[in-house]
């Protein structure tokens, strides 16, 4: 007989392996466990991220900046995240994947919203997330309406750089603060199971977290959320950028550097290949 005091994994197993329940299982870490949350942008960084015991994998639009070497993630196309969430869910068949809405997929009208967070599930990803708040209420609800899980975004976010003029820390006035509690409370309401918090002042961060029963997964948002996001390339190192919010725990840009030189030096100087890399 089936006991219920199952396992996640077992879960997963009983109802074929459709990740359905996770979004139940990140709401219930809230205040228990710390959600880890990183960015993977394709089949290697995928497969490590995975393999690493992640909690939740997104394909962020940053990989505008990331990996397609835009300064911003505007001109991010539903293409390019296609393209990538297919890449990703084949470097981890088992984990759970945001993909993130690129600039004017989700505006525009609520149809085309809905179609386009349809499409991603389509590629692989088993959530959604948005930028913004209040203003995408309706939305959101037409989404998840749709069987598509949805995590917001409220804070600095990137998609309205131009409007926020600039990477600015949002929260620091009382204004600020009250749209921030009003937005995170909308987005709960209209049903998100988590939301982004991006770049906020750690306190209002706290008192977000607080106020909602939904996870806040933060970056740049201090200590006291419910989880933690960084970019991928920032975590092993592999962008060149410092941010203040980051930890680098690798150096991989100048490991990856001194291979290359290596390799390099030893075609030049006829080192490799060796009788070892032959075909007799
Ligand atoms: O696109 C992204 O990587 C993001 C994270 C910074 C949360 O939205």
């Amino acid at each position: 007989m089936l006991s219920f005091n199952f396992t996640y994994k077992a879960q997963k197993i009983l109802i074929g392996g459709v990740n359905v329940v996770t979004t139940k299982k990140i709401i219930d870490m809230k205040g228990k466990e710390p959600i880890v949350m990183i960015t993977a942008y394709d089949y290697p960084t995928a497969r490590i991220a995975s393999e690493s015991g992640v909690d939740i994998i997104l394909v962020g639009d940053s990989l505008g900046n990331v990996v397609l070497g835009y300064d911003s993630t505007i001109p991010v196309t539903m293409e390019d995240m296609l393209l990538h969430i297919r890449a990703v869910r084949r470097g981890a068949p088992d984990a759970f994947i945001v993909g993130d809405m690129p600039f004017l997929s989700y505006e525009v009208s609520i149809e085309k919203a809905v179609e386009n967070a349809g499409l991603m599930l389509k590629a692989g990803a088993n959530a959604i997330k948005l930028e913004g708040g209040q203003e995408y209420e309706e939305t959101i609800r037409r989404i998840i309406a749709a069987g598509i899980p949805v995590m917001g975004h409220l804070g600095f976010t990137p998609q309205s750089v131009n409007l926020l003029g600039g990477h600015r820390v949002q929260g620091k006035t009382q204004e600020s603060k009250e749209k921030l509690l009003k937005d995170a409370k909308a987005l709960e309401s209209a049903g998100c199971f988590a939301i982004v918090l991006e770049l906020v002042v750690e306190s209002v961060a706290k008192e977000i977290t607080e106020s909602i029963n939904i996870p806040t997964i933060g970056i740049g948002a201090g200590r006291y959320c419910d989880g933690q996001v960084l970019v991928f390339h920032d975590v092993v190192g592999l962008s060149t950028m410092n941010f203040k919010f980051a930890k680098r725990y690798a150096n991989t840009y100048e490991i990856m550097s001194e291979a290359i030189k290596n390799y390099k030096n030893e075609v030049k100087s006829r080192t490799f290949p060796t009788q070892e890399n032959i075909f007799e």
